[in-house]
């Protein structure tokens, strides 16, 4: 069949490509950014597609030309300055079921999310509902999947909460008994590929679930003890504290913590697996008996820096906004000249040397704040501290057998950058 499949760089998007290439079907893979595509067939073909340009049915008609399946797997789980849910879960998939429709593809596969139903409450929810509404509407063979969490290679939620257990605290909110349902990946491949058998029922809303519940806080221990973790206390937050942590969480980059996330966590995330079971055959795979598999080195050490990242990182930013501001304000401007008279800057260069290093350091402290993917202005910081290094460590060569270790720390410093940027390039 020829296939068209958006959100094809994302975790679910990669695994289905994945399986639509054993199935030899032609793909057009769609994505934002082709270096994030994972794909090995020549049967596959990168298509590169934002949905926040495609929010008309026109714009997706020429890319429909013989195409007989659409498959969805484009979402977000919280809105940033560009990307809203009106148009990335609301308006361009109605859009393009449209268009779809116009164009004679057979077959529509939305991955939808577990409530996005008559309880929802959260744009996200909402958003997604309005898409599964309008597709329900049109004359096509369609199919809503609605996933609860997903888990298993490569997936983001699971490994946040496994962060989340390793830390000295469990953290958790009115008691942790909230009630979730994680469906193992390979299930919602499997779903998917059902529902391309030409023998598969049509126009159908599945709940993807995995066949057993389990509170937040059961599973944050489980996720403990699979780290070889002691037990730890657990802390619970009122929600009404929740909302401001998750804020500060959402503000140092983490999109999983937002208050809307912690209303759905609230409301809860379960079904019953036995439309799941009957759709594939089998029963969906267990939570638990994947939990008692412990965990590899990869997945300790990615728990144990998940929130030293954007620590790092706030601390990388303070030493550049600092250093600028005590060369601006609080070291006596007098002593600096000296110290770069001594590296051979002296005269008029003196304070264009003082003011524009200053300035240069309050830039590059606020870009490490502001920016979303600093990997290559780390990779630029890193130079600047080398060249610093060295310049001060060769011109003024007492500093090496200074109390304070003023170029010595320094080190640890490129070292820290070095690791900085590696965890920013991570794509989480
Ligand atoms: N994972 C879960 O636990 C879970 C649970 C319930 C429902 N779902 C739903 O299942 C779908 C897939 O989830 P996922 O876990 O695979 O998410 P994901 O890993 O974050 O992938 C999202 C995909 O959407 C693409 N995308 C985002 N904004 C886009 C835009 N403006 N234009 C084009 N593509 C864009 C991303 O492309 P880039 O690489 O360019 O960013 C990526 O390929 C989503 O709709 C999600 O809401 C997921």
């Amino acid at each position: 069949m020829n296939i068209l499949l958006t959100g094809a760089s994302g975790f679910i998007g990669r695994h289905i490509l994945a399986e639509l290439e054993r199935g030899g079907h032609r793909v057009i893979a769609c994505c934002r950014h082709p270096d994030r595509l994972y794909f090995k067939s020549e049967n596959t073909t990168a298509l590169m597609l934002d949905f926040t340009d495609l929010t008309e049915v026109y714009a997706w008609l020429p890319h429909l030309t013989d195409i007989d399946v659409v498959i969805n797997c484009v979402g977000i789980i919280g809105e940033t300055q560009t990307q809203r849910f009106a148009a990335v879960h609301r308006q361009a998939p109605i859009a393009l079921f449209r268009a779809a429709s116009q164009a004679g593809v057979k077959k529509v596969i939305q991955l939808s999310a577990l409530c996005a139903d008559a309880t929802a409450v959260t744009p996200y929810h909402l958003s997604k509902k309005t898409a599964d509404d309008a597709l329900r509407k049109l004359e096509i063979d369609w199919y809503i999947l609605q996933p609860s969490l997903v888990y298993g290679h490569g997936a983001h939620s699971m490994p946040f909460l496994q962060a989340l257990s390793a830390l000295p605290l469990l953290l958790t909110i009115d008691g942790g008994r909230q009630s979730l349902q994680p469906v193992h990946i390979d299930d919602v491949v499997a779903a998917v590929a059902r529902c391309l058998q030409p023998s598969a029922p049509v126009r159908q809303t599945l709940a993807l679930v995995g066949p057993e519940a389990i509170n937040y806080i059961d599973l944050l221990k489980k996720l403990r003890r699979r780290l070889g973790k002691t037990s730890a206390p657990t802390v619970s937050l009122p929600e009404n504290l929740a909302r401001p942590v998750a804020w500060l969480g959402k503000l140092l980059g983490e999109q999983v913590l937002n208050p809307d996330n912690i209303k759905m966590l609230q409301a809860g995330n379960s079904a019953s697996s036995a439309p799941l079971t009957q759709w594939l055959g089998r029963p969906p795979l267990s939570l638990s008996r994947q939990l008692l598999r412990p965990a590899d080195q990869a997945e300790r050490w990615h728990a144990g820096l998940y929130f030293l990242r954007p620590l790092l990182r706030l601390s990388i930013a303070m030493v550049w906004l600092w250093s600028g501001l005590v060369s601006l304000f609080f070291y006596p401007h007098e002593l600096s000249y000296d110290l770069l008279a001594g590296t051979g800057i002296s005269g008029i260069a003196a304070p264009l040397a003082l003011y524009g290093l200053a300035l240069m350091d309050i830039a590059l402290g606020l870009a490490t704040l502001m920016l979303s993917r600093p990997r290559r202005l780390l990779l630029l910081q890193f130079g600047i501290v080398l060249l610093y290094t060295l310049t001060v460590g060769i011109s003024l060569p007492e500093f090496w057998l200074h109390p304070f270790g003023p170029i010595v720390k320094n080190i640890p410093l490129l070292i820290a950058l070095l690791v900085s940027i590696q965890l920013e390039g991570e794509q989480s």
